[in-house]
């Protein structure tokens, strides 16, 4: 109950501090993907009537206020990185067969697969179309780096279903790829047109890099031992897509060869047993209680990071969101 409540006050504070900001960031995300064509119009409706979280804009608008003030570039760049997060969500969703996302159908069980590939493509576009419309093309050459290195992760991560060898670090390496890059990303812009030293840039980085990676260990805890209803979206799919994630990675390292190699035939053919099948191995070997700490871990380096800013409302709500990304439900 204390955490929940704890959830609550973030929230609160969030918007109190920078939801002004925020609502600007919205209004520039809809005008940027309006569209007069019907079809494409019905999309975006359906899409947009329930929002994800906005980590990544939050994120960079905090950065920003930690180090100065929210300029209109950084807005602007706050609505591309969701636009791409979005985007990457939409074909994640295809690729894992998901039929529910941030509450509602997903395109592709609401539509189908086709226009799941085009309307990610689409806010691909537009979130390029969007941030070359800034003066500099800075933020545009960051975030397409950025974007490449997320491309890389999603295919590492395509590359390596079904390996049940995978180790710790690999997927360290993967998921710093394919999440906490646009994390690391939506920090270091808002250090970058904020004017900040280039010390503090990289700070900035590291702080997003190291929550994007405690935050992605704790969706994949939760997608192990969470509740649809609280996510809002189809949990169980690492496992029916034979992702092997922290929690079974651990499992795998601590079992007996024996009941390792029973593990291992449970995930080469998983159904709608698997998790419930594999509750015995987790209850004895704590294995999401491991991957719960190495969260905590990443957790505490990102706040290390932010010790050299000064004090203030903004830093202190970082802290907070580092800790929000490992003791979450949704
Ligand atoms: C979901 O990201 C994908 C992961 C990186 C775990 P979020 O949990 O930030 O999704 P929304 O934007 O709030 O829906
Ligand atoms: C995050 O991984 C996906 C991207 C970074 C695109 P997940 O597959 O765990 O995300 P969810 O759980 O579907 O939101
Ligand atoms: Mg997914
Ligand atoms: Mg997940």
């Amino acid at each position: 109950m204390s955490k929940q409540v704890a959830r609550h006050d973030l929230l609160e504070r969030v918007t109190e501090y920078i939801g002004d900001d925020l609502l600007k960031v919205e209004q520039i995300f809809s005008d940027e993907l309006a569209t007069d064509h019907e079809f494409v119009a019905d999309i975006q409706y359906h899409v947009s009537r329930f929002r994800g979280k906005r980590l990544r804009p939050i994120l960079m608008l905090l950065t920003a206020k930690a180090l100065g003030e929210v300029k209109h570039d950084h807005m602007v760049l706050a609505a591309v990185v969701e636009m791409i997060h979005t985007a990457t969500l939409v074909h994640d969703d295809v690729l894992d067969d998901a039929a529910t996302r941030r509450h509602v159908a997903t395109v592709n069980s609401r539509w189908n697969n086709e226009t799941s590939v085009l309307y990610g493509d689409y806010l691909f576009t537009h979130a390029f179309h969007l941030a070359s419309s800034l003066d500099s093309t800075l933020g545009c050459r960051l975030i397409g780096q950025a974007t490449n290195v997320v491309c890389v992760g999603e295919l590492s991560q395509i590359n390596e279903r079904g390996n049940s060898e995978l180790s710790e670090e690999h997927y360290l390496r993967i998921i710093d790829q394919k999440t906490a890059e646009l994390c690391a990303l939506s920090c270091r812009l808002g250090a970058l047109f904020g004017d900040a030293d280039e010390d503090i840039v990289n700070s900035m980085d590291c702080y997003g890099r190291s929550l994007g990676i405690a935050f992605q260990i704790a969706d994949d805890i939760l997608d192990v031992i969470g509740e649809e209803e609280d996510m809002g979206k189809t949990l169980g799919s690492d496992l029916q897509k034979q992702k092997l994630t922290l929690p079974l990675i651990r499992l795998l390292e601590q079992l007996g060869e024996a009941e390792a190699a029973q593990v291992r035939e449970i995930l080469a053919q998983p159904n709608e047993e698997t998790g419930a099948a594999l509750k015995p191995y987790f209850a004895r070997c704590e294995a999401i209680e491991y991957a719960h700490h190495r969260a905590i871990e990443f957790a505490q380096e990102a706040r290390q990071q932010i010790e050299k800013l000064p004090d203030s409302e903004a830093t202190q709500i970082l802290a907070d969101v580092a800790e929000f990304a490992v003791n979450r439900n949704f």
